[in-house]
């Protein structure tokens, strides 16, 4: 044993308790957004782009006929990887579940990601990108963003030698913009074949771009991407948690050796499956979202408050400063209007509103407008 190596271990036999690995304690823990409005007689939350339509009855039948949950789940999730397969037009084989994207996201910061090692994410990227790096004792390396949109080039010119994963949610949450597949495809192209690209499709079902593609062609064509996907948004199934991957062979192989046997429950599964079975009740939500986010980003510029241009489910509202983005907050909560305060995506004087219920949707219009007229 060399000196050195006894150092550290009589300096670690000296330690008055366990002492997490570094990085760890330079996590600031995620912080879910509000769900309550003490004293406001009805609630909307509107704080964490959950469906306002809710699952389709036939997921829910799904949940409700459950049985037999003494036994485990099937471990290898055969029967939704090939009903994914089969909506999707792609191998069961190269798909990876689990509990939530969230999950996965995860497996792969443990899977390609040791002590040393960079992850890139965009300025407002989400935040589970730089939690997952930093609990591997790697770096978060930000890349600026242009206009709130992630920037090939800033993040091309963050690769360095560390390099591991570049993180990038498209359509990105919190700012709602996205990167067209062009886009997409120059900044795979222009990376080192051994960084591998994750891009966080959450809100893929939402976007009504014909430039845009969630990533499906860019994994099956390539080594170093995957896609993530999620049943927690348009599927209207987050109490679930059910998230799922497709990715190169190599991928799949690597995740499937650090997932735990039984990550997704039976009713998950299950409700996935017949969620992805009612196509119809997906349309009725895009057809919902499409509707309302156009004219809450309308009613809401009208107001004179700028709203950042989204293709996903939520919009990002810009107020004149930080005091005054707290105050109409804070107006709104007690209105029982629960939107999501952004400042630890670097957006102190933003708030993210998820299009909710056409009630909803109404009275935030309304109680900004009463907000903005007590301001002025
Ligand atoms: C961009 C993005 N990725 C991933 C997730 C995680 O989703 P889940 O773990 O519920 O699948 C979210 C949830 O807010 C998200 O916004």
């Amino acid at each position: 044993m060399g000196d050195k190596t006894r150092e550290v271990e009589v300096t670690s036999m000296s330690l008055q308790r366990p002492i997490p690995r570094p990085g760890v304690l330079d996590i600031e823990a995620y912080v879910p957004g509000k769900s309550e409005a003490p004293g406001a007689a009805q609630v909307f939350k509107l704080s964490s782009n959950e469906t306002p339509l809710g699952p389709s009855p036939q997921a829910l039948a799904a949940c409700r006929a459950a049985s037999h949950i003494e036994d485990y789940p099937d471990g290898a999730a055969s029967a939704l990887r090939a009903a994914i397969g089969k909506a999707f037009g792609l191998d069961p084989a190269r798909i990876v579940c689990g509990a939530g994207s969230d999950e996965l996201l995860n497996f792969l910061s443990a899977a390609y990601l040791v002590d040393g090692d960079e992850a890139i994410y965009t300025a407002h990227g989400f935040l589970m990108y730089p939690i997952y790096t930093l609990a591997r004792g790697a770096t978060p390396v930000v890349a600026p963003e242009t206009s709130y949109t992630a920037d090939v080039d800033a993040i091309l010119a963050c690769v360095s030698a560390k390099t591991k994963i570049v993180f990038i949610a498209n359509p990105n949450n919190p700012t709602g913009t996205y990167l067209p597949f062009d886009e997409i495809k120059r900044l795979h192209a222009g990376l080192p074949p051994h960084v591998l690209l994750v891009i966080d499709a959450a809100y893929a079902e939402y976007v009504r771009r014909n430039d845009y593609e969630a990533g499906i062609e860019l994994v099956a064509t390539s080594d170093n991407a995957v896609m993530l996907r999620t049943f927690s948004k348009i599927h209207g199934l987050a109490a679930l948690r059910l998230g799922w991957m497709y990715a190169p062979d190599h991928v799949v192989d690597a995740v499937n050796r650090i997932r735990g046997p039984f990550n997704v429950s039976t009713i998950a599964m299950r409700a996935g499956i017949a969620s992805l079975a009612d196509p119809a009740h997906i349309e009725r939500s895009r057809a919902h979202n499409e509707k309302w986010l156009a004219w809450l980003t309308a009613e809401i510029g009208k107001l004179g408050l700028p709203v950042t241009p989204s293709v996903a489910n939520f919009v990002l509202i810009h107020f004149k400063d930080v005091e005054s983005a707290s105050a109409a907050d804070a107006f709104l909560t007690r209105r029982g209007l629960i939107l999501r305060r952004v400042a630890g995506y670097r957006l102190p004087a933003a708030l993210r509103m998820t299009v909710g219920t056409e009630e909803a949707n109404r009275l935030v219009v309304a109680a900004l407008a009463e907000f903005l007229g007590k301001q002025s």
